[in-house]
């Protein structure tokens, strides 16, 4: 039997999530937006390339939530994108109810599947999502980190004029202009770029990284960036539904690991087929603990107003 991946907010990370879902082949796609038409008229698009791109998949657009039940993965970018100017800390209380009402459908026709949320703010709306669908932390995860990385990887990569396919990165805490690039774990063939690069060119990198979401808003001027957060969430659902077993930066409540509780935080785990299978704790420099501890004070702003 096919997986089913439902892909909830047809908008441009939706419609583009289910674009590098269909080219790799992961499962069946149910698009879902409140917008009428619309799911339907990308996803009948979608399912046209098909002839074209050599897939062969059910490919759905609607505006029913009947027709995501029994969904093995369910990806939430419903919500309002940022605008310049804007934070993602700005869209708390819109995104906030449209998660409330998205969560409460979702869990009611797929009480097994393994939610990935996408929609800003993306740490304080895990921690909404977990907390109104009662999902265990294993099943409700926010893509963040693995933007972050890529984005570091993309730009260590351009300093260095290697290939991005030598580069590992990681990029942990919270998803906002405090989050926690980590110099010492990214690596370049194996080499950390501490021993690469002087440290002015590496702080312009963690500059670079902390506001990328910010330099494509204000290059679009319309909308936030699309391409690289659909593709991190996609490599996120290959890993479940493929059980790679694979190591990277996610959102998940954490119950004491790092020295935080009851909170939606940015940490490396293991994903493979039941979700998140371990959260793997690496050891921080003095700094390091400090900053997470700054991200994380950041979101627990953001959460304060939320009434959960
Ligand atoms: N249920 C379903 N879909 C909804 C709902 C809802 N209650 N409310 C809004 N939507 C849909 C909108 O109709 C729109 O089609 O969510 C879609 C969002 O798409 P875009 O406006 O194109 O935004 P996008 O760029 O896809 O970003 C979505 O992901 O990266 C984050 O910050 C970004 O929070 C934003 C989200």
């Amino acid at each position: 039997m096919r997986n089913k991946i439902s892909i909830i907010g047809a908008g441009f990370v939706g419609a583009t999530a289910a674009h590098w879902c269909a080219v790799k082949e992961l499962g069946d796609v149910v698009l879902v937006d409140v917008v009428e038409g619309m799911p339907q008229g990308k996803a009948l698009d979608l399912l046209e390339a098909g002839p074209v791109e050599n897939y062969d998949l059910h490919i759905v657009g609607s505006n029913n939530y009947q027709d995501t039940a029994g969904s093995d993965i369910v990806v939430v970018t419903a919500g309002l994108p940022r605008k310049p100017g804007m934070t993602r800390e700005d869209l708390v209380v819109t995104n906030g109810n449209i998660i409330r009402e998205v969560m409460e459908n979702v869990v009611r026709h797929s009480p097994d599947a393994i939610v990935i949320l996408v929609t800003n703010p993306l740490d304080t709306m895990v921690y909404l999502a977990k907390k109104v669908s009662g999902l265990p932390r294993e099943r409700i995860i926010g893509q963040a980190g693995v933007l972050d990385s890529a984005r570091m990887r993309a730009f260590m990569a351009m300093e260095l004029d290697v290939s991005v396919e030598n580069t590992h990165a990681f990029v942990l805490g919270g998803h906002g202009d405090e989050m926690v690039p980590l110099p010492r774990y990214s690596t370049v063939a194996g080499i950390p770029i501490t021993e690469l690069l002087p440290p002015d060119r590496i702080e312009a990198i963690v500059e670079r990284t902390r506001k990328g979401g910010g330099e494509i808003v204000s290059l679009l001027k319309k909308g936030s960036a699309f391409f690289a957060p659909s593709a991190a969430t996609m490599q996120m659902v290959e890993a479940i539904l493929k059980d790679r077993k694979q190591i990277l930066p996610c959102c998940v409540y954490l119950e004491g690991e790092y020295g935080l509780n009851d909170i939606c935080f940015g940490v490396p785990v293991k994903l493979g087929s039941r979700g998140v299978e371990q959260i793997m704790e690496i050891t921080l420099t003095d700094d390091e603990r400090a900053a997470m501890h700054r991200s994380a004070d950041l979101i627990r702003s953001s959460m304060a107003a939320l009434e959960v």
